[in-house]
């Protein structure tokens, strides 16, 4: 494993600590195989064209092209879709062109970012002048700042809820509060018991590379357990190959809830010279010796250290369960550290002198 990101001071502390993913994944780095975990056998097969469709019943599908999802609802009055992925792009026209001669009415951003929605002017724009585009208002906020022509600005925005009754289909749009994004929505289709908020669980995997890259720790966190109250047998994360389901919105919850009180132990365990590996201590010692006055190098390198703790800790049950703990195992656990800081204000040895 290579060192890059702080060579000198990070390299000094964890030298020869194999799991320690402080740097970067290199080309010639071996990862732990996902063969063993539900991962590997949850993904879709996809046609000649690259991409995959799943029906749910009633007229509810999923499109993915193995990475991204998009939720398609068809309707007596048109169609449904939600996101539209770039990389899934005109193949979701396609997907629907063979489901159903019945045209897009409705767009639908899950969330803003541009890795679900970068395909949304193929649905919504002046050439197509009967779909309505919906989203939490938080989004369309987002997108009049982005002023990004291949996410245009949403016409419908909400705050709380949105029913959306399409002919003979209903939607239910909800907003759980600020987390992965300023305006992540849940979207439930009741008939079909079909449920889906993306950036949020990742089913048989570890969440993606800093518990979500979340604007809220807090909210995405608090998110599991608002998902849980509703009654659905098929979950949509957006991501990670198939469908999903209720058991791996749990076993995520298990995995935050078990990385969130191992991170507050090594915040407590951080406040005494038993374990040097992590007292604040020693370390400052350590390193104000080699780095004199540099308190932001002494920090870094405490802070790492407690996510190190952590993420060992953590790795203990998880490691080889959910895939890629390895690889995004110890920025969960450093992100994780942080909102414990500063949002729950779990100090360790920076509390109340
Ligand atoms: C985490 O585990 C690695 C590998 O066993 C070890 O080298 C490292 O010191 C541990 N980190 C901490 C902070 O205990
Ligand atoms: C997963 O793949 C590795 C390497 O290809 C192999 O050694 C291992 O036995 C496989 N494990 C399972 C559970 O299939
Ligand atoms: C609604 O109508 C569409 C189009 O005819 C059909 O595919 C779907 O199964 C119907 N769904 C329900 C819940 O009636
Ligand atoms: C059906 O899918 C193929 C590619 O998989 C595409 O070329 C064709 O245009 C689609 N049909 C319709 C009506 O969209
Ligand atoms: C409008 O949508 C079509 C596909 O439906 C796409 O080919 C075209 O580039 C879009 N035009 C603009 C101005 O975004
Ligand atoms: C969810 O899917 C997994 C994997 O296919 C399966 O083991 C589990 O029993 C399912 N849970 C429910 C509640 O259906
Ligand atoms: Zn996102």
């Amino acid at each position: 494993m290579k060192l890059l990101l702080f060579p000198s001071l990070v390299a000094l502390l964890f030298q020869g600590s194999a799991n320690a993913c402080t740097g970067f994944a290199g080309v010639h780095d071996h990862f732990l195989p996902i063969n063993g975990t539900f991962a590997a056998n949850n993904q879709i097969s996809l046609n000649s064209d690259g991409y995959g469709v799943s029906h749910f019943g009633s007229g509810a599908y999923m499109i993915t092209d193995g990475a991204y999802q998009t939720f398609v609802v068809v309707s007596t009055e048109g169609v449904v879709v939600v996101d539209a992925p770039p990389t899934t792009g005109h193949k979701i026209q396609w997907a629907i062109g063979n489901l159903t001669s019945i045209p897009v009415r409705w767009f639908i951003y899950s969330h803003s970012h541009s890795d679900h929605a970068g395909g949304a002017y193929i649905f919504a724009n002046q050439s197509h002048p009967q779909v309505t585009t919906i989203s939490h208002e938080n989004t369309a906020s987002q997108l009049a700042t982005a002023k990004d022509p291949h996410r245009p600005v949403p016409q419908i925005t909400f705050n709380d809820r949105y029913n959306l009754v399409a002919g003979n289909q209903t939607l239910e749009l909800s907003f759980p509060g600020i987390g992965h994004d300023l305006g992540n929505i849940i979207i439930y289709a009741p008939k079909q018991r079909v449920l889906m908020m993306v950036d949020q669980i990742y089913a048989g995997w570890v969440p993606f590379w800093n518990l979500a890259a979340s604007l809220y720790v807090p909210g995405w966190i608090q998110a599991h357990d608002q998902l849980l109250a509703y009654d659905f047998d098929v979950y949509l994360g957006g991501h990670m190959g198939g469908p999903a389901n209720r058991t791996a919105v749990e076993v995520q919850r298990e995995y935050v809830q078990d990385l969130f009180d191992n991170c507050a132990d090594a915040l407590l365990e951080s406040g005494s010279p038993e374990n040097p590996t992590v007292d604040i201590g020693t370390i400052s010692k350590e390193v104000l010796e080699n780095n004199p006055s540099n308190i932001w190098a002494q920090f870094a390198v405490y802070l790492d250290a407690v996510a190190d703790l952590c993420y060992n800790k953590t790795s203990e049950k998880w490691l080889g369960k959910l895939a890629a703990q390895d690889i995004f195992g110890f920025s969960h656990a450093r992100t994780m550290v942080s909102s414990l800081r500063l949002d729950y204000d779990i100090l360790g040895p920076n509390g109340v002198q």
